[in-house]
């Protein structure tokens, strides 16, 4: 089964063929991150405007690259949500469109089921599953019994990790988005100043970021109003290290409960250095898996796989699909 996806829902314009929910013929991903890093943020109106200039060019590459036609694409799929409006509607209409005319069927992707089944690029995942989701919009812990059955068990009462590794960014003075450029100044650094792990020790699978965003902006301060030099790598190797404390605290708690085979970690963030050393080596007889590094941002290939587990399950939309910016999995 060949299925042409596509994915507009943030800064990224993707398309892509995928076959058989595993494989992933082409992956184009026009990112918008250039424009956004003098702004410091993604700024909807932009982002919408950029979907529509780059779409038809990013679907033309997708099907030469992977070799094949519209003509042999049997499936359309299209992330109906969440993320913004604007830029959501931009990959549905171009979908829409692509169906109308070929007369193929059209499949809405939730967007964080994207992201977990970018962790079953050419692998097999063993039920029970644990995901955790942790993306710039998204901090989320979900039990999957089998394919395409999603329990949300907890989520960030807050900001989600990705976002709160960009809001430290900034207090560090660096630019948009921030992620990337934590994860690459903290190899320079040590994790010598103790920052709380927020809801590390509560009695649910919940998560909150913002007080350690806070604790980083007011140790700064002390530092600086005591006169203290210190090390921006210092700083940010010990943020990273509470990040992946505080989600393997959770993680384990929730193994006590739910007895999975595999943990999937996946979002944006899953490319983070510290994130996936710590959480590949911290836990004993249980397989942890991290999709390859360019599937852990958003891209269309990771919606393609996803919508043929929609598929197989027999879900399938029509030309009434809607884009959602709230959207629960
Ligand atoms: O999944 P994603 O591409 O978009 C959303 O669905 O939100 O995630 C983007 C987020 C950004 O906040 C970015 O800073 C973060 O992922 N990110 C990282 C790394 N690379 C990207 N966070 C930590 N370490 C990284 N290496
Ligand atoms: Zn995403």
């Amino acid at each position: 089964m060949l299925i042409l996806s596509f994915e507009s829902s943030c800064d990224e314009t993707s398309v892509s063929v995928t076959r058989d929910g595993k494989e992933v013929l082409s992956n184009e991903v026009l990112s918008q991150i250039d424009i956004f890093k003098e702004y410091g943020g993604v700024v909807p109106e932009i982002s919408s405007r950029e979907h529509v200039k780059g779409i038809t060019l990013v679907y033309k590459k997708a099907l030469e690259d992977a070799g094949v036609t519209i003509d042999d694409i049997d499936y359309i799929a299209v992330t109906e949500g969440p993320g913004l409006i604007g830029s959501l509607l931009t990959g549905i209409n171009a979908a829409k469109t692509v169906a109308l005319n070929e007369n193929k069927p059209l499949v809405g992707v939730n967007h964080l089921s994207g992201h977990i089944y970018a962790a079953r690029i050419n692998h097999e995942i063993k039920f029970p599953c644990l995901a955790v989701v942790i993306s710039g919009g998204h901090t989320e812990l979900v039990v999957m019994n089998e394919d395409y059955d999603f329990n949300k068990i907890g989520s960030t009462t807050d900001d989600a990790v990705g976002e709160v590794f960009d809001k430290v960014a900034r207090i560090l003075g660096l630019p948009y988005p921030g992620g990337p450029l934590i994860d690459k100044i903290a190899k320079e650094g040590k994790p010598i100043y103790d920052l709380p792990r927020p809801m590390a020790h509560s009695n649910d699978y919940n998560f909150s970021f913002s007080g350690l965003k806070s604790a980083v902006s007011k140790l700064i301060a002390d530092l600086e109003k005591d006169g203290i030099e210190y090390k921006k790598e210092d700083i940010a190797m010990s943020f990273e290290t509470a990040v992946a404390d505080t989600l393997y605290q959770k993680i384990k708690k929730a193994l006590k409960e739910y007895k999975v085979k595999e943990i999937v970690v996946v979002g944006g963030s899953a490319a983070n250095s510290k994130i996936r050393e710590t959480l590949s080596t911290s836990f004993k007889n249980i397989e942890v898996t991290f999709p390859q590094l360019k599937y852990c941002g958003d891209n269309a290939a990771m919606i393609g796989i996803s919508a043929y587990y929609k598929i197989k399950k027999g879900e399938i939309d029509d030309m009434s699909l809607k884009a959602s910016s709230r959207l629960d999995l």
